[in-house]
């Protein structure tokens, strides 16, 4: 984990916390899978885990969410940190400070893109939340997997997840891609952006290649 100024004592931690992000069908949950399993091969404790959701309280709040759409981005927003902070507390916090690796399948930068470029809630509002929230438990890499709207789209149907195919939500998965893409660009020493829109194994091999060259080779 990130040494962060003003950090509590004991967040010194070995674990380290890779998260995928990315719009629908960008790959996020196979290549989340994949990661995990190569990890435990080279002998690295690691555990995969998602958002919303990732612990029980939090999986109550992903059902809650998903079944019935709030109506205010706000309460998404609110729901979404709540779940959060019982994913950290109950979930990532333990085993980052056991020392077990965390591969987690959306994380902050979700509620950034979705809230905030989508949803149009103040980002100010949302890095305050996140930085009561999160601080000091965030990423030490953070893949976004890219893909066309369309590419992203297709799969999440093929797979049975999407109902609405139309030229406004394609427009929206765009609009959700470049909010993935600027938030990359401006943290690049966390982010690295991937091709999604290549074959799985290919795309699985320039994960592993940015976690050894981000992670791995500096690990200590
Ligand atoms: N590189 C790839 N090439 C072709 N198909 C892929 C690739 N990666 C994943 N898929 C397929 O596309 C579908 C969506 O992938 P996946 O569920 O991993 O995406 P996701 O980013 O987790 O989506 P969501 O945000 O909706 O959960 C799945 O059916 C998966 O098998
Ligand atoms: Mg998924």
């Amino acid at each position: 984990m990130r040494a962060y100024e003003g950090a509590p004592d004991g967040a010194m931690t070995t674990g380290k916390l890779i998260t995928f992000e990315g719009g629908e069908g960008s790959g996020k949950s196979t290549q989340a899978r994949q990661l995990a399993e190569r990890l435990g091969a080279a002998n690295i404790s690691t555990i995969v885990t998602r958002e919303p959701g990732g612990a029980p309280l939090a999986e109550k709040i992903r059902d809650l969410v998903l079944s019935d759409r709030p109506a205010a981005a706000v309460t998404e927003l609110l729901l979404f940190a709540a779940a959060r902070a019982e994913h950290i507390a109950v979930t990532i916090a333990p085993a980052l400070g056991a020392g077990t690796w965390v591969v987690c399948d959306r994380y902050i930068d979700s509620s950034r893109v979705y809230q905030g470029d989508i949803g149009g809630i103040d980002k100010a509002f949302i890095r305050a939340i996140e930085q009561q929230t999160v601080t000091p438990w965030f990423p030490d890499l953070t893949l976004v997997l890219d893909v066309g709207a369309k590419v992203g789209m297709e799969r999440a149907q093929a797979r049975g997840g999407l109902t609405r195919f139309d030229a406004a939500s394609l427009a929206q998965h765009e609009q959700v891609r470049q909010g993935f893409l600027d938030l990359a660009m401006a943290e690049k020493d966390r982010c690295v952006v991937l091709n999604g829109a290549e074959p799985e194994a290919e795309v699985a091999e320039a994960v592993w290649k940015a976690v050894t060259e981000r992670l791995i080779a500096t690990a200590g």
